[in-house]
């Protein structure tokens, strides 16, 4: 994949793909461009399925409903969850400690998002099952390639994200007269002007949460432990400078990007350095090659455990920036603060096969066995 990113950078920077009809954009500086033109370059999707969420709206609505939600993650919300996080990672963490072998993606980055999440949109610990069982199927992919494991999978998407719509309904039903402090409280009571967010809207931004935020946080952590321990004097020096740890997971996210392409669509006609895109086509941005880019980054191929500064894409930019980065960065620096404090060594067994998640657009590993002391 890194190859072909850097092959495409050099000979064709900007190319249209007949098989796909879209446009492969590779380039740091054309991929910025094109995310900050978003009167050209709209998010909306030419399928929806359902109540668009704020990641496929453009402005005005975008603007609206992004003001709304964003009430749910201030640096307050943020801190009244900390405790929280740090005592389902230290959970989890003394689970894996007992084993010779621990798998850091079953075993940690994975169930970690989706509890974190659940706690904060005020899932009770009983509906766990359900809750992760449903988040699993929005992001799974076909168990194979043919036409009927697809529709298998489809149905069973379709039937899950209706037990789910129902099941926050109800939620929100009984949370308008039962506030707590989560997210889909702070939902409810968030206005502006005058305006409220709908029930639609509530069930439809819960939904994206789960998709937007839960593979993704695994696959950040997945992946810096991999770019770390690429180099074996990483792990320690982490260790010894606990200060690195916030530079380290920017590496992590900008060496292997968890999205690695987001999409836009152009609504008129632009040319970009000769080439013409045309109102209609759909364009993909290849973020991950982006954050490869020589001309933006030094030794772009290098996982530098404390480079600084670091202008990755991987969270995206300009108004669709990701609203959960500050709490995924929360979540990978307490899982790599606790991961170094509670084992002095971590090495990837010689036996290792690497299992990578099979897509062009994640990132990330199926399994990453670890052995710990
Ligand atoms: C948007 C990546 C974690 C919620 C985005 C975008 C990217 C991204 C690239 C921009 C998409 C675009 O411009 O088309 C990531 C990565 C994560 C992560 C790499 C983890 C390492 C989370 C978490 C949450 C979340 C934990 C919430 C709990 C969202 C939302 C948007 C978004 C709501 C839409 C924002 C908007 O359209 O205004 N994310 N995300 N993400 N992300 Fe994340």
């Amino acid at each position: 994949r890194f190859e072909w990113y850097e092959k495409m950078r050099k000979a064709s920077p900007i190319t249209y793909n007949e098989e796909e009809k879209c446009w492969d954009i590779f380039l740091y500086e054309d991929i910025e461009a094109i995310i900050k033109n978003k009167e050209i370059f709209s998010s909306q999707r030419p399928v929806q399925q359902g109540e668009p969420n704020i990641l496929s709206l453009d402005p005005p609505r975008h603007t609206q409903l992004r003001s709304l939600v964003s009430k749910a993650f201030t640096p307050r919300e943020l801190n009244l969850w900390k405790p929280r996080i740090e005592q389902i990672t230290e959970n989890l963490i003394d689970d894996m400690k007992g084993k010779a072998t621990f798998d850091l993606i079953k075993d940690l980055a994975y169930p970690l998002p989706v509890m974190v999440i659940a706690d904060i949109l005020g899932v009770p610990e009983e509906d766990m099952g359900d809750f992760k069982r449903w988040s699993d199927l929005l992001v799974a992919g076909p168990e194979d390639p043919t036409e009927e494991a697809l529709q298998r999978l489809q149905k069973l998407r379709t039937q899950s994200i209706t037990e789910m719509d129902t099941y926050f309904e109800e939620i929100i039903k009984y949370k308008r007269t039962h506030p707590k402090e989560d997210i889909i409280s702070i939902l409810i009571d968030a206005e502006i002007e005058g305006q409220k967010l709908t029930d639609g809207e509530i069930v439809s931004f819960c939904r994206l949460l789960l998709a937007a935020g839960n593979e993704t946080t695994t696959n950040l952590i997945g992946n810096t432990m991999y770019g770390l321990l690429e180099e074996p004097s990483h792990y320690q020096e982490l260790q010894q400078n606990p200060e690195y740890i916030t530079l380290a997971i920017e590496e992590g996210l900008r060496y292997r990007s968890p999205v690695q392409a987001l999409h836009r669509i152009a609504k008129e006609d632009k040319e970009i350095k000769g080439q013409n895109i045309r109102k209609g086509d759909s364009v993909t941005l290849w973020i991950g090659s982006a954050n490869r880019d020589e001309n933006k980054f030094e030794n772009a191929n290098h996982f530098i455990i404390n480079r600084k500064p670091n202008p990755h894409l991987s969270f995206g930019k300009g108004i669709h920036f990701c609203l959960g980065a500050p709490l995924a960065r929360m979540e990978g620096q307490i899982a790599f603060e606790q991961l170094t404090k509670k084992f002095s060594k971590i090495c990837i067994p010689h036996n290792f096969e690497l299992l990578p998640i099979q897509s062009a657009f994640v990132f990330g590993l199926k399994e990453f066995p670890l052995e710990g002391q």
